[in-house]
């Protein structure tokens, strides 16, 4: 066995001619040179074979002894993984031995020379898309899990993506500016990254959880329309979904209001559909109010791709003399249902197991109702329905024999949380979402509440964030009755994900006073936190709005990937910490002693 020093050669003045996957019929006798990764060798007697891989894709190239025995000897060497440069003539492969599952399939290389650039030891895991491998072990060697195909794919969409949204906006007249990263606190809900100010004793930067207040303060310096593709930092719970550091396509623009911006989205979502995908999708984009799609899908994010909407039968039960509802309906509560068509069985266990599944979902318990013929029928809660009620149930839910109705009663906001997660999980679990059919369904969800109350703080919440404009009507009731008040707010909701949210902003100083004020955030408050843009509201603001959309949501999409952590090059962990570096990790005392700060660890 030589040691590596012996066997790596430089690359002096080797070119690499083309990449691994572009080679073809026609290209046939020519001289070229490739350089990639060995995915495979294989000795085959006299011949050795190696795939030789690059971002672009594999070709196979051909020791053979005849062509060059030097070449064919050094071949004995290679591993998987080491880094080769090889330089030979493009041949057909012999018929019979085409690769028809290979885009180079129908030629292989004959290598002249070959060069070993660099060797590799064996890896954790083999580079291969088709190998579960464990989610930790793949983010501990991120630059390996990144040499996958898959990977790669996605990173290339990715990029793509970017490339078109830029080249779209940029003929839509959008500046991309810059928005500082080292900033104070912004209002979108979630908890700050804070950074400490070596400079500034006892003072602390936060990391941006959006550009907000800076993309409004760009209206107001004229810019008119800006964008950014920019990383965003949240300090929240993480799911599928949610990273901690994430990146927004942010846009803002001056002198529009809501159909404009409905407009120019849908046509760059046209543009992006079918300059990456080539498909068209359909618009304009449904629009949903928000009161419609808690009470039909029990979320703001409806996935329209599949019915089995929720049906209100409280009215239904007024007089019942089942316990549990006569409860729920005493206390304002609801009884609604989701219906399973009749061609779907349901055994007596997995019944029971939606039952437990529901209460995951925070309801207390699962009634259901399986319409048989004539009046006949099943049910968890047989002895409490009378022959009246089940008619009714069955026009309201216009119930065929064999089909199923599941309910729920509870408090309102019980009963759609648990009907819209159950809605979602049946639909996964049946399969009822038709990927052929109606691929991408785009949908606007409008005219949400302005202020939610918060039982626990006693205090309004601002539904988006406190510089979303209230609808005009809804103005008269910001005395009177603030939770009435609608907001021009919008979110964008692709197969039953929030992609996007945005909203009309506020650019009357007095009204930004009064929602602040609304929201319990006194004119000394104000002043500290947003002192800068009320100034700045006095200083002729221009009607304005904007919306951002969550690029990694995006692209998952787009790449029918499970998670945005398959569309991060460098993604965190579900605990917010990066395997490949570490990170977060402990500093040096000397570095802490300069930022004036002493840890008080829990024992
Ligand atoms: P919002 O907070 O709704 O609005 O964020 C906009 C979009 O960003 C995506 N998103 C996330 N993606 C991954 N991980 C996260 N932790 C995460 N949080 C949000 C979502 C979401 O729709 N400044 C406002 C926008 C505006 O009003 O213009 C804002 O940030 O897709």
């Amino acid at each position: 066995m030589m040691n590596s020093k012996e066997i790596i050669e430089k690359l002096n003045s080797w070119k690499k001619s083309h990449s691994c996957g572009e080679l073809r019929k026609n290209d046939v006798e020519k001289n070229i040179t490739l350089m990639g990764w060995v995915q495979s060798r294989r000795d085959h007697g006299g011949l050795i074979f190696i795939d030789l891989r690059d971002r672009e894709g594999i070709s196979q190239i051909v020791f053979d002894p005849e062509e060059s025995t030097e070449a064919h000897q050094k071949a004995h060497n290679v591993k998987n993984e080491y880094v080769i440069a090889v330089k030979g003539r493009v041949v057909s492969r012999l018929v019979g031995s085409e690769n028809p599952n290979m885009p180079t399939g129908e030629i292989e290389v004959k290598a002249k020379q070959i060069k070993i650039l660099n060797i590799s030891e064996a890896l954790p895991f083999n580079i291969d898309d088709k190998l579960e491998i464990n989610d930790n072990l793949r983010l501990k060697y991120r630059y390996l899990d990144l040499r996958r195909p898959k990977m790669q794919k996605n990173m290339n969409l990715r990029h793509q993506i970017c490339m078109e949204i830029r080249n779209y906006l940029n003929n839509k007249g959008f500046l991309d500016i810059e928005t500082p990263f080292l900033t104070k606190s912004t209002p979108e809900g979630a908890r700050d990254y804070i950074v400490p100010s070596r400079v500034n004793p006892g003072k602390f930067y936060a990391l941006p959880q959006s550009p907000q207040l800076f993309k409004q303060l760009l209206m107001i310096a004229g810019f008119e329309r800006y964008f950014q593709i920019v990383r965003c930092f949240r300090d929240e719970d993480l799911r599928a979904d949610r990273a901690p550091e994430f990146t927004q396509l942010d846009m803002e623009m001056s002198f529009i209001d809501r159909e404009e911006v409905f407009n120019l989205i849908e046509e760059m979502f046209i543009y992006l559909f079918k300059k990456l995908l080539n498909v068209k999708i359909k618009t304009p984009f449904l629009k949903m109010d928000y009161q419609e799609a808690i009470s039909k899908y029990g979320t703001d994010k409806p996935d329209l791709r599949f019915g089995m909407e929720i049906i209100d039968l409280t009215e239904i039960f007024q007089d019942s003399s089942f316990r549990i509802f006569q409860d729920v309906i005493k206390n304002q509560g609801k009884i609604c249902a989701i219906k399973i068509d009749g061609d779907r069985k349901f055994s007596r266990k997995k019944l029971d197991d939606l039952q437990l599944l529901i209460t995951s979902f925070g309801a207390k318990g699962l009634s259901y109702i399986k319409i048989k013929e004539g009046k006949d029928f099943q049910s968890s809660v047989a002895k409490f329905l009378s022959p009246e009620e089940i008619e009714k149930v069955k026009l309201k839910t216009k119930a065929n024999p064999g089909d199923l109705i599941l309910i729920v009663a509870d408090q309102e906001e019980v009963v759609y949380e648990a009907l819209g997660n159950l809605r979602l999980k049946l639909a996964n679990d049946l399969h009822l979402i038709k990927k052929d059919k109606e691929e991408y369904n785009f949908l606007w969800v409008i005219n949400f509440p302005l202020l939610t109350y918060n039982q626990e703080e006693k205090g309004y919440e601002a539904v988006h964030h406190p510089f979303t404009a209230p609808l005009d009507e809804d103005i008269k009731l910001l005395d009177s009755n603030p939770l009435k008040i609608r907001s021009k707010a919008y979110d964008l909701v692709l197969n039953g994900n929030e992609i996007g949210s945005g909203s009309i902003r506020i650019h009357n100083n007095d009204l930004q006073k009064k929602i602040f004020q609304l929201l319990g955030i006194d004119d000394k408050k104000a002043e500290q936190k947003f002192g800068f843009l009320l100034q700045a509201l006095k200083y002729g603001a221009p009607p304005h709005g904007g919306i951002a959309f969550g690029l990694d949501r995006l692209v998952m999409l787009l790449a029918g990937a499970r998670s945005i952590r398959e569309v991060i090059a460098f993604p965190k962990t579900q605990k917010a910490t990066c395997l490949l570096t570490d990170a977060p990790s402990e500093v040096d005392i000397k570095q802490l002693r300069e930022l004036h700060i002493k840890l008080n660890l829990p024992q």
